[in-house]
């Protein structure tokens, strides 16, 4: 779809530029515009960092910048102590507390949207905080929310902050399986979710599946459970489960004495795919993880208090708790939640949104941008976006045809856009142009930010000439990094330190952090981000094991075995592409395959589904055993078959590829 073709002109124009300036209306008003910043920080590191967490109040000030005595178990501003429920909500009631501080979009069912002004925020985070207490919930035990985008896991979160509980969300599109999984390996006997959500105009149970992973977690739990759904539901209330409503009303006009948390003390936990099966427990601190994400919003997202801030991510992944809730509200602005998809009831609908908040940001994924693209510009043509002053992209690397698009379409080549490369683990931006500073550079995130020392290098760690691939690696630590891994700190330096590092050493300068990234570098210090190294691949930015989804196949009765890879797919950036032996007795079949989806559904939800599966009486496999995923992607690909000749079975490489192509 071309739409009278404006991608010609476009293209005719754009496509030779390589280097964009930020225009002069945004640099004039920029949060941050001098360029002196960068020599400015490494002149001054650690230390610099102190002017992140001069962007919160602390209740005790911090003694120590950086505690690196024991690496990698770095500690930020410690001795300083702070709540961050005060942070993102007490401390703006003053000056802001009759602005909006969540305007929360629902689907467009009924006219149910909420604005909730900081003031009416903090009063129901108040009141949900002593429904906490009410249940038991203590300082330091782990409640998990299994909500969409609702108001309430917002509120839910900061109620756990105030009372020191750290949290840990689980995206609403996981699975009861992977449910069960987090509330187990985090011990939480605490569930906060809801009875169900709309999607495409129709009601979405969501409590059964709550119920359904609650049956597999191992110990007691109180669950909550908020109303979203009002008559259209009518689930059921079993033993130790609470109408979140209740438990509000019964505290109204509660006052919680927000629990002073030492800066490293535990914010959240956020579950994460790696290259094993189990997923990873990322533990994020109250003092770093918060000046982190705060500085970024200030410095990269350009948010200033008077904005309405708009990301289109869920809260269930990290996007969403950096950049919709923690940043944001730290800074006092007003943030939007949507609840729908971008293309109900219409193609346009986040434009028709931006238009209607008068948005002055849009951060979203490349996959989504690739979406808007293929839908055509008539889309947002039909609407005035003429209030967006920045626009974002995160989640996986952009292509130039995309940036542009995004560039012309929805920002009139007025907006900035800053390509932000971060991870889970990182809490916040870590490489991307500072916008009122740098030049853009499509298809490249930029440099690395101020005070981060980023370099790219090869298998034995050495730099590597710009230009050329390699790997790419923190060489510093920094405020908002993961602290480990939850109860398992030998996973947690295998994990991010082993490649790099001398692990005997206790002398910072050895100890190097591995992302998982390939990258290169140019001359002028950006960086473009290839894609993951490990066996985790990037489903329209939500990160996904491999070793995960072959588990859930296998699970499948009649599977004898399965490999998974991720191919290229044009809006997705990649797709779940599943190779699949059955047992003797099975045969190929739509019920199989139809099997084999539902698998991977069940255990960890319609976001892992594969785009295909190709049953085959052999996976391809090196003469000791190895399955050689490269040749599998190959064929996902189409592309040319990589060298055959190390094979235990080379034949078998050809009849999947006749397969798949279907000759
Ligand atoms: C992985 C992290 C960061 C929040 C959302 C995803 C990829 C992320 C970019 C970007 C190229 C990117 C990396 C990274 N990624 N942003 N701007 N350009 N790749 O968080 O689920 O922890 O995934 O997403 O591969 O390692 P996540």
């Amino acid at each position: 779809m071309t739409d009278g073709d404006p991608d010609v002109e476009l293209e005719a124009r754009l496509a030779e530029q390589e280097r964009f300036e930020p225009p002069e209306s945004f640099v004039e008003q920029a949060n941050v515009s001098d360029a002196g910043i960068y020599d400015e920080f490494e002149e001054n590191w650690p230390e610099c960092w102190e002017g992140a967490a001069d962007l919160l109040d602390w209740d005790e000030d911090y003694d120590t910048v950086l505690d690196d005595s024991n690496p990698p178990f770095y500690e930020w501003f410690t001795g300083g102590s702070l709540n961050a429920s005060t942070n993102c909500l007490d401390r703006h009631l003053d000056e802001r507390g009759d602005e909006v501080a969540i305007e929360w979009v629902g689907e467009p069912v009924e006219e149910d949207n909420r604005s909730y002004t900081y003031e009416e925020l903090h009063r129901e985070v108040n009141e949900f905080a002593a429904g906490l207490r009410d249940l038991g919930v203590e300082e330091d035990e782990v409640v998990t929310m299994y909500m969409p985008m609702v108001p309430e896991l917002a509120i839910a979160m900061l109620a756990c902050a105030r009372i020191g509980a750290p949290h840990s969300v689980v995206f609403a599109g996981f699975s009861a399986d992977a449910l069960a999984t987090r509330m187990n390996a985090a011990d939480s006997e605490y569930l906060v979710t809801c009875d169900g959500y709309y999607r495409r105009g129709d009601p979405l149970p969501h409590k059964e599946k709550a119920d359904e992973g609650l049956a597999g977690v191992d110990h007691d739990v109180q669950t909550v459970v908020v109303d979203r759904l009002g008559d259209v539901s009518d689930h059921e209330m079993g033993e130790n489960q609470y109408d979140y409503a209740d438990l509000v009303a019964e505290n109204e006009g509660a006052d919680v004495e927000p629990v002073q948390r030492d800066a490293e003390d535990m914010l959240f936990l956020m579950y994460t795919s790696g290259t094993t099966g189990e997923p990873k427990g990322v533990k994020h601190t109250t003092g770093g993880y918060l000046s982190w994400v705060s500085w970024t919003s200030q410095a990269v997202l350009d948010i200033k208090p008077e904005d309405t801030y708009f990301c289109s991510a869920d809260i269930g992944w990290i996007t969403g708790h950096s950049y919709i809730v923690y940043g944001p509200l730290a800074l006092g602005t007003t943030t939007m939640m949507y609840e729908g998809t971008p293309d109900y009831p219409d193609k346009d609908r986040l434009w028709d949104i931006i238009e209607e908040y008068e948005a002055d940001q849009l951060y979203t994924a490349p996959t989504a941008i690739r979406a808007f693209m293929k839908w055509g510009s008539s889309y947002p043509e039909k609407h005035d976006l003429s209030s967006l002053r920045l626009l974002g992209t995160v989640g996986e690397p952009i292509n130039p045809r995309a940036w542009k698009w995004y560039y012309k379409h929805i920002g009139g080549e007025e907006c900035p856009i800053v390509d932000t490369w971060w991870q889970t683990e990182t809490g916040g931006m870590m490489v991307t142009t500072l916008p009122g500073v740098k030049d853009m550079k499509p298809g490249s995130a930029g440099p690395a930010l101020p005070g981060l020392d980023v370099q790219i290098v090869d298998t034995k760690g050495e730099t590597v000439e710009p230009g050329r691939a390699g790997y790419l690696t923190v060489q510093k630590p920094w405020p908002g990094m993961l602290r480990t891994l939850y109860n398992n700190d030998e996973r947690y330096i295998e994990e991010y330190w082993a490649e790099y590092s001398d692990t005997d050493s206790d002398d910072t300068d050895d100890w190097v952090y591995f992302p998982e990234d390939g990258a290169k570098i140019d001359e002028d210090g950006y960086i473009t981000v290839l894609g993951r190294v490990d066996d985790v691949i990037n489903v329209s930015g939500h990160r996904l094991g491999t070793m995960e989804i072959e588990s859930a196949i296998v699970g499948v009765e009649g599977v004898a075995e399965a490999a998974v890879v991720g191919g290229n797919h044009d809006v997705k950036g990649e797709a779940v592409y599943a190779y699949v032996i059955l047992e003797d007795g099975y045969e190929e079949s739509d019920e199989m395959r139809q099997r084999v989806v539902d698998g991977v559904d069940d255990a960890i939800g319609p976001i892992a589904r594969p785009e295909q599966v190709v049953f085959t009486p052999e996976l391809p496999k090196t003469r000791s055993g190895k399955i050689m995923r490269r040749l599998l992607e190959d064929i996902a690909n189409g592309d040319e078959l990589g060298n055959t000749s190390t094979l235990r079975n080379p034949d078998v490489v050809k009849d999947i590829a006749t397969k798949v192509s279907g000759d």
